[in-house]
């Protein structure tokens, strides 16, 4: 929660229900599980490692590490010379050894009410199995790199467990990005495949993924990178026939011949158009097609513990996205523990996660940590405004969700419209609610608590970034954060600083990838010796740190991290803009929002032309006001104010009509 209005005094007790189970029932037993967790890491870590699979034991400590510039060249090691594979623990070990095999893994819950698929553990494996079959007869070997840009569907997991299971490095590019960011992503990464999807509806838009990704991979080509391979998923299709697409030459480019066709389903849902798929014989194929004839059997790759597993770009304060690298042991026991502690899972429990898997929220508590415990989640692609606003309460009853997370923009969102709309479902099921990805306000908090929650549910605020690969400050494990001045000192009781941690925890990043320099520089750099979160903290006098915000040249608008450099990079690309400034704003809904000062070139006049030009700005901006507006179509007033009297154009960016 953030303290801007003085924080009240009210303390929340759990709930009793939930503490008759719980792995972590009362403060004691969780001071007790974390100084075990900081004294002695190789015991604690040691025990939670026997629930998993390793082809080879490791050898020497848990964590091997130097947190400290002065010293060297900055490195953390887990668990090396252990070999194992993350698509086997939380597929095939469910399935043998712990007989999971018919439980659902994934409930679907399709964008158009209605359309729905479940999937279990065993269905998943076996598709998975096909699925990585297929990659490998497409030339994917270990190490190499798949890009994956899909909307949230099944097979997006499919994609991304069949990397790993390869022992491949995925890296995934959210869905909402546009094809200059894919594309630079794909050129930062060398990915070798793409893997995509014809196209998807958020609420009643229809997002032509494939045409995006044709831009980004023509933009690949015009940069001397041709990516040889796409694979293409007939996600608005699905229910066409999987006929092979028969290579014609020429003409090299072609409509997708089967995607012609209105989709109809049953008569109760919409009837939409599918898109017109462009399709290029010499580079795409059809992921129904290649899958029929795959084999459901593939041994796993075994992978050393320091293995790269996975790259998740992110935000950089210079405006270049850095490639955020995640390696195998250590990332895998971190989610699979911080999620069965920090929601509290129980085998009974139906899960449900908000995010995209195109976030790491996403990749750390959609895929990793609810399957490695073998929970049931529910993945949902649509938009918690469509059809209605009560969209999501009406899904947590329908599959009778348990633990419910969230982002605080969404319940802001959601909080506008009242509680009727959340009243009309009775939410019973619901046990443990959580918030991620930005600050929540007291008011946010109350209402997620009270209405929401019923005050019945404890509300488990969980701080973590990209970088840190799971929660890091909420109930914490082998974490030990500190709150540093201005001079680097520590600071004892109640304060206020920079938020840094002091060493090493399994989940963390290893490097940037490609840059291992970026990465001392960004996170070791300012404070030699501490790992800086770039975010302000301030701690209470009960020892309860309260998350700030950014203390760095990064900003948050609906919990999706920008750069200022990024943005302000985009304006000056504009011909009458001589110079670009770009701060943030507090934002009712989206927690922070951008504030352009924009100097415009001699005898240029500030005018709504050219306001709405330089909201237009430049990829980078597009894919920024992509993100501003994602979730958020019904309110989509991206407008601009401005004073245009002055010298120095003034405009703020104001969203959603606030
Ligand atoms: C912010 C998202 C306050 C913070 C998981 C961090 C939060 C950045 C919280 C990382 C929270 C995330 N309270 N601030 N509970 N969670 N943040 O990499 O500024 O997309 O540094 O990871 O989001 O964003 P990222």
């Amino acid at each position: 929660m953030i303290p801007d209005k003085a924080p009240k005094e009210d303390v929340f007790h759990a709930g009793g229900a939930l503490k008759k189970n719980a792995h972590v029932p009362n403060f004691e037993n969780y001071k007790e599980l974390y100084l075990k967790s900081i004294e002695n890491p190789d015991e604690f870590w040691g025990d939670i490692a026997k629930d998993f699979y390793w082809k080879s034991k490791h050898t020497g400590q848990f964590l091997d590490y130097n947190f400290d510039v002065k010293k060297g060249e900055i490195y953390i090691k887990c668990m090396e010379g252990a070999t194992t594979n993350i698509c086997y623990n939380v597929l095939d070990r469910n399935v043998h050894e712990r007989k999971l095999g018919d439980k659902v893994a994934f409930y679907w819950e399709g964008n158009e009410p209605g359309d729905v698929m479940k999937v279990t553990y065993r269905e998943l494996l076996q598709q998975v199995c096909q699925f990585a079959n297929v990659l490998k007869s497409q030339g994917v070997k270990k190490g190499d790199r798949v890009s994956i840009y899909m909307p949230m569907v099944v097979e997006l997991v499919v994609a991304m467990l069949a990397c790993v299971r390869i022992g491949a490095v995925h890296s995934i590019v959210f869905a909402g990005f546009s094809a200059e960011s894919l594309c630079d992503r794909i050129l930062n990464s060398q990915c070798s495949l793409l893997i995509t999807a014809d196209g998807f509806y958020r609420g009643d838009k229809l997002i032509n993924l494939k045409v995006i990704a044709d831009d980004a991979l023509q933009k690949c080509r015009d940069r001397s990178f041709p990516v040889q391979r796409c694979i293409m998923l007939k996600h608005l299709s699905k229910e066409v026939e999987a006929a092979p697409l028969v290579s014609q030459s020429p003409p090299a480019k072609r409509t997708c011949p089967d995607l012609q066709q209105e989709k109809q389903k049953d008569g109760v849902k919409k009837i939409r158009p599918v898109p017109q798929v462009p399709w290029n014989p010499e580079v795409d194929q059809c992921w129904r097609s290649l899958l029929s004839g795959a084999s459901d059997e593939c041994e796993p790759e075994w992978c050393d513990s320091e293995d790269p597993l996975f790259i998740l770009y992110t935000s950089g304060s210079t405006g270049k996205p850095k490639g955020v690298l995640h390696t195998v042991s250590g990332y895998m026991l971190y989610v699979a523990t911080t999620f069965k502690l920090v929601f509290d899972y129980q085998p009974d429990d139906v899960y449900w996660c908000t995010a995209d898997i195109g976030w790491i929220t996403g990749h750390s508590y959609i895929t990793y940590g609810p399957l490695a415990n073998g929970a049931t989640s529910v993945l949902f692609e649509g938009l918690p405004t469509y059809p209605d606003v009560s969209r999501m309460w009406e899904i947590v009853d329908k599959y009778q969700v348990t633990k419910f997370y969230t982002a605080p923009t969404a319940i802001r969102l959601l909080m506008k419209y009242g509680s009727e709309p959340v009243q009309k479902y009775n939410r019973e099921s619901l046990k443990v609610l959580g918030t991620v990805g930005e600050p929540i306000n007291p008011e946010a908090w109350q209402w997620y608590y009270s209405v929401v929650g019923e005050k019945r549910c404890p509300v488990v605020d969980t701080f973590w970034q990209t970088e840190t690969g799971g929660h890091v400050v909420t109930l914490i494990l082998s974490i030990v954060p500190a709150i540093l001045n201005e001079s680097g000192e520590e600071l004892e009781g109640p304060c206020e600083g920079y938020l840094v941690f002091k060493q090493p925890w399994p989940g963390v990043m290893r490097t940037v990838y490609g840059n291992h320099q970026r990465f001392e520089t960004t996170y070791f750099k300012k404070f030699p010796g501490y790992y800086v979160s770039g975010d302000g903290c301030r701690r209470d006098k009960d020892g309860y740190y309260w998350i700030t915000g950014r203390m760095d040249d990064m900003l948050n608008v609906s919990g999706h991290l920008l750069s200022t450099a990024e943005v302000e990079s985009a304006l000056g690309e504009h011909a009458a803009v001589a110079e670009a400034a770009v701060v943030s704003r507090l934002h009712p809904v989206k927690g922070e929002s951008l504030y352009c000062f924009v100097t415009l070139t001699d005898g240029v006049g500030f005018n709504r032309t050219l306001e709405a030009e330089l909201k237009k700005q430049g990829k980078i901006m597009r894919r920024v006001l992509r993100k501003i507006a994602r979730n958020e179509q019904d309110l989509g007033d991206l407008s601009t104010l401005a004073d245009s009297s002055v010298i120095e154009q003034l405009f703020l960016n104001r969203c959603c009509g606030a």
